[in-house]
């Protein structure tokens, strides 16, 4: 056992490939809220749109702040109200067939 080990990477977002470690260096940086921690890093903003990271970097955050999680603001997802037809976001002419 004379060699040293080395260590693993802890994911934290699988999406977005961020570690435990990137975490609590962006913490120490002064990012210390969840919103400037998702800039930051681009937690949640994965495919999963933060199922799994967003609780443990809430978890993670607190813990470094010795705060409760229920003590942190955490920001409100804002889906879309109502779904919207992809026409919608053509340009006007672009879904014409016209020949
Ligand atoms: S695991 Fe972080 S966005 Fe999916």
């Amino acid at each position: 056992m004379g060699k040293e080990m080395k260590k693993h990477p802890i994911i934290v977002c699988r999406c977005e490939n961020v570690t435990l470690e990137d975490v609590e260096k962006a913490i120490d940086e002064g990012y210390t809220d969840l919103e400037s921690l998702k800039r930051k890093l681009r937690i949640g903003m994965g495919p999963c749109q933060g199922r799994t990271c967003l609780p443990l970097v809430i978890r993670i955050l607190a813990r470094k702040l010795r705060k409760s999680p229920d003590e942190l603001l955490i920001p409100t997802s804002r889906p879309p109200i109502s779904p919207v037809p992809m026409k919608v976001f053509l340009a006007e002419g672009e879904d014409d067939n016209e020949e």
